[in-house]
């Protein structure tokens, strides 16, 4: 798994070096996505799929499954979570081989599972499942909607952005920029030249369709390009 060998890399950078390539434009994407799920609903049992470093816990949803494989990413997500006052607890029962991780703050528990979209398997079912940037990075995007979609309510939500194909003259400049600047900037200031290359490419493997034909079976609630037309928002019912 190539990807995960690079977010490993990435880790503990990955926040601060977010922001800088992407002029905070990432930051107020997230904030647009929650504000939307936000209309549609407020609390209850998210999943997060390939969380990075936690950023995904700003929904603010008391139960919160974070599913990332990168065993760099979890170990700066909890750390992070232990900063902003969360508790570790033990498990009871340690039912799987994977490491599950479960931290506490009053009514907050949030629970890290070290796997993939494909192969995590947990034994409750959610309200609403977040997808921030995380879907082109799946092994098979088929096997992880489909897992994905098997823990989810009846009537809950899946809800994506995502970076995707696209014609138009500014999407064709900021991949422009993707692939040619941001391994610059990656290059001075992480050394990482080779690796943000290899994301930049990862970006134009996705196009909307591709997404949209494996939310068979949902209802599409929303469906948005986010500023620029180079990322799609979209938030889909299950049976809805
Ligand atoms: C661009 S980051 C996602 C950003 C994050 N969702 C956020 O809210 O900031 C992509 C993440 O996908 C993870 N990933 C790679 N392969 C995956 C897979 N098969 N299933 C789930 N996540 C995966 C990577 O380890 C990486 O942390």
């Amino acid at each position: 798994m190539m990807d995960v060998k690079i977010y490993d890399k990435l880790a503990r950078r990955y926040d601060l070096a977010t922001k800088i390539v992407s002029f905070g434009i990432e930051e107020l994407w997230r904030w647009m996505f929650i504000r939307k799920i936000k209309k549609f609903i407020k609390n209850g049992v998210m999943i997060d799929v390939a969380s990075a470093t936690g950023e995904m816990s700003k929904t603010g949803f008391n139960k919160i499954y974070f599913i990332e494989p990168s065993s760099e990413m979890v170990k700066i997500m909890v750390e992070k979570f232990k900063k902003d006052g969360f508790i570790e607890e033990k498990f009871e029962v340690q039912f799987q081989e994977r490491p599950y991780i479960k931290l506490k703050k009053g009514k907050k528990e949030y629970i890290i599972i070290q796997n993939t979209a494909e192969n995590f398997s947990i034994d409750e079912k959610a309200d609403l499942i977040t997808s921030f940037m995380g879907l082109r990075n799946f092994d098979n995007l088929q096997k992880g909607m489909e897992n994905l979609t098997r823990h989810l309510k009846e009537g809950g939500y899946f809800a994506i952005v995502e970076m995707v194909k696209n014609d138009s003259l500014i999407a064709k400049l900021i991949m422009w920029y993707m692939n040619k600047i941001v391994p610059l900037i990656a290059g001075i200031m992480l050394g990482m030249k080779e690796e943000y290359k290899l994301l930049g490419k990862s970006i134009v493997s996705l196009n909307e369709e591709n997404i949209l034909k494996n939310l068979k079976g949902y209802k599409i609630l929303e469906k948005q390009k986010l500023i620029f037309p180079v990322a799609t928002l979209i938030i889909a019912r299950k049976n809805g």
